[in-house]
């Protein structure tokens, strides 16, 4: 198998958590991140702009040899995949239809709650894809804007977080779905917080394990030797980024740098 790598790209810090997943079950590929950290967040952007920005970033991992891209952003995956895999000429692979094929596996109840960014959830992606696999599903959205500055700022034990889980998800818990997508990739990092006030009969589906699942299936013969490097970029604050990135993938970031705006401004 190519030892080109695997490219992943978020807006910020969120997609580390498809990184993390995709690095536990391709020890030896090499992976390069990219996080859009000067332009985060993406979620209140209209759709022009995502699509845009996504083609950039996705040509800058393309610059970095990259063989396959993996949207590691639903809010870029709802506005942008259908644009990348026509334009693209490798592989590109995002992050909804993997969350909405697993959490339409798991529902018992056929009742699905979506959370994420108000442009995942504005674009209806995740219901379309769910009620493209089984039509009786139900499906509650709602956006959670302010999940990503939280992230963003390291704050998921902070008194506050606890008060705007509860403000956002109140309503979602009386329905009570039995299956919650963390349509956000920045949530994953406050699953626990989520889980505790979902309660333990609402099964929270995670996105990064599912799409490192689906993976398999296009890197069917990955490599096998030799020891996987990993290589980050990020638009701005570096330093920012690796204090985060640090606690989200349990290690030091030795191989990060600043990609200037002027790189990336193409497309
Ligand atoms: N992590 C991104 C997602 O999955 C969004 C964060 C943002 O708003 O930039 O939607």
């Amino acid at each position: 198998m190519e030892k080109r790598p695997i490219g992943i790209f978020d807006s910020g810090v969120g997609g580390l958590t498809v990184f993390k997943e995709i690095r536990k079950n391709f020890p030896y590929e090499d992976i390069i991140y990219f996080g859009d950290t000067a332009r985060v967040p993406y979620g209140p952007k209209s759709k022009s702009t995502i699509i845009r920005y996504s083609l950039q970033n996705a040509r800058f991992l393309m610059q970095q040899n990259a063989k396959i891209i993996i949207i590691a952003c639903n809010t870029a995956s709802s506005a942008a995949v259908k644009y990348l895999k026509r334009n693209l000429k490798i592989p590109v692979m995002g992050v909804i239809k993997p969350g909405a094929e697993f959490a339409t596996r798991e529902t018992k109840n056929k009742k699905i709650g979506i959370i994420g960014t108000e442009g995942t959830i504005k674009s209806q992606a995740y219901p379309k894809a769910i009620k493209e696999i089984d039509n009786t599903v139900q499906v509650f959205s709602k956006p959670c804007p302010l999940f990503v500055p939280i992230v963003e700022e390291g704050w998921e034990e902070h008194y506050v977080t606890k008060l705007i889980i509860k403000e956002y998800l109140s309503e979602l818990k009386n329905i009570q779905p039995d299956t919650l997508i963390l349509g956000c990739t920045h949530y994953p990092i406050l699953k626990k917080q989520i889980q505790t006030f979902m309660g333990n009969k609402t099964k929270i589906i995670d996105s990064a394990v599912a799409i490192a699942e689906k993976l398999k299936h296009i890197i069917p013969d990955p490599v096998k030797s030799g020891k996987g490097k990993d290589k980050f970029f990020v638009s701005d604050n570096e330093d920012k980024f690796k204090q985060i990135a640090e606690r989200i993938i349990e290690k030091k970031i030795k191989n990060l740098k600043t990609v200037k705006l002027g790189e990336v401004w193409y497309i």
